[in-house]
């Protein structure tokens, strides 16, 4: 009989990237995937726990499918990502239903880990001590998707005071050159136009395995492969953005002309209590560079406001620096305590109510911004990779080269291409244009 497996990804693209590894390895095992998980032998749920919302939502989904044990008790329930990383063995007392508790390293140890489930163990498998262990492919799985990600590296050795990936994610490693080169091979020739490299620290990828690699050298590597349209990467740390990084968006066509760049905070003095490696004057600086290879470069970053001690005076720096520098895009949080930081146990914390005012003004402003930066694409031409159809089913849907969403009226014959498209009309999250001709 057919066995078939469900898995729910919250959080970042590197769960949805781990997601991705882990549905290829079951297929190999003999699950087929479902997209309902009623139907569903074995769910797997993959938490995060960057942010206290986060993990909220993933605790309420995982008390929801302990319901399913109670319907269906021969169904194997699994938790995976930070959460299953961080609570490791509580999780198991907090919900005796968790048949495996899967941690971010040991993903291509599953079919190993499977088997002790078959026999009705208990399985808590989350090493962080260990290299990830590589993770079979299955062919076939992305064919006819357009775009994906690609790991390049994980952990992060920053401790930003702020932050829990150190501890669910380990320190840094990063993978070999080869071993990326091949899968980035194997996803072209099933279809793939564009890879999105990840790394919680992307830039300071560094490979020595077989030759001393570091992220540019390997950017150029990854842009000479054949059939490949286009290559992102997420998310890069303001402190490991050398020059010759930044040359890269000048010398290597295939390479978007946009960066994630978080910034966190534009006080100089929270971002020393942050433990973040720069000034303000330094991102200013960087952010120049950058517009300087071209006017319409695009930068996106991340903010936080309420960060312990963060005073009036600190949250208008932020504001300040916003207007200066008109990102194209913003993703702003509230500041949460997460649990063993070092900014948990710092004094000074921000009042939620405070912190909610904060966010609400920050996000009124970027939204205008983000508005008026849209606008400046309308008459443009620009070129689209399309990616299918829009939510709604009428249009067609793709990103430009800034990775903003343009939708259009046209044939589905062109999904998978690029084409060139006429922008008429801007919107807070998307464009719309008319297509001109296929590239
Ligand atoms: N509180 C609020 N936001 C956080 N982030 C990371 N840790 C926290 C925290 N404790 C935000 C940062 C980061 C993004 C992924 O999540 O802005 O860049
Ligand atoms: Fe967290 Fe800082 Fe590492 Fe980013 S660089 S993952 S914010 S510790």
């Amino acid at each position: 009989m057919r066995r078939f497996y469900y898995i729910a990804t919250m959080g970042c693209q590197m769960n949805e990237y781990d997601s991705d590894c882990l549905g290829q390895q079951l297929m190999n095992y003999g699950f087929a995937a479902t997209d309902n998980h009623e139907d569903a032998d074995l769910i797997i749920i993959n938490t995060c726990t960057v942010r206290a919302k986060a993990q909220q939502k993933a605790f309420s989904l995982i008390g929801r499918m302990m319901g399913i044990k109670k319907r269906r008790p021969d169904v194997i329930l699994g938790v995976m990502g930070c959460i299953a990383q961080q609570e490791g063995s509580s999780l198991l007392r907090k919900f005796p239903d968790i048949d495996l508790v899967l941690g971010t390293r040991e993903i291509g140890n599953i079919p190993q880990l499977l088997d002790r489930v078959m026999r009705n163990e208990k399985v808590m498998a989350t090493d962080l001590s260990i290299k990830p262990i590589p993770r079979e492919r299955h062919d076939g799985y992305f064919r006819n998707s357009i775009k994906t990600y690609i790991s390049i590296m994980e952990g992060c050795n920053n401790f930003c005071s702020y932050c829990i990936v150190p501890y669910v994610r380990g320190r840094e490693v990063s993978r070999s050159p080869k071993e990326i080169m091949e899968e980035a091979r194997s996803l072209i020739s099933q279809g793939i136009k564009e890879i999105t490299l990840l790394g919680q620290n992307v830039n300071s990828y560094r490979s020595t395995e077989e030759e001393d690699v570091d992220f540019p050298q390997l950017l150029k590597m990854l842009s000479g492969l054949d059939g490949l349209n286009r290559i992102r990467f997420i998310t890069s740390h303001p402190k490991d953005l050398s020059d010759e990084l930044i040359g890269c968006f000048k010398e290597l066509p295939v390479l978007c002309p946009h960066i994630h760049l978080p910034f966190q905070s534009g006080s100089n003095r929270i971002l020393r209590m942050m433990n973040r490696g720069y000034s303000r004057e330094q991102y200013i600086g960087l952010t120049a560079k950058l517009r300087n290879i071209r006017p319409d470069f695009a930068i996106t970053s991340d903010v936080m406001v309420g960060f312990p001690g963060e005073s009036d005076n600190d949250f208008q720096m932020t504001i300040d620096l916003i207007k200066k520098i008109e990102f194209d895009n913003l993703f702003s949080f509230k500041y949460s305590d997460r649990k063993g930081t070092f900014s948990e146990n710092m004094d000074k914390k921000v009042d939620e109510h405070e912190k909610g005012h904060r966010l609400s003004i920050l996000q009124s402003i970027q939204k205008e911004i983000t508005l008026k930066k849209n606008i400046e694409h309308v008459g443009k031409e620009e070129e689209i990779l399309v990616e299918g159809e829009s939510k709604k089913g009428v249009q067609l849907t793709g990103r430009n080269e800034t990775n903003i969403i343009v939708n259009f009226y046209s044939d589905i014959k062109l999904i998978g291409s690029l084409v060139k498209v006429y922008i008429k009309r801007a919107f807070i999250n998307s464009l719309q244009g008319t297509v001109i001709k296929s590239l």
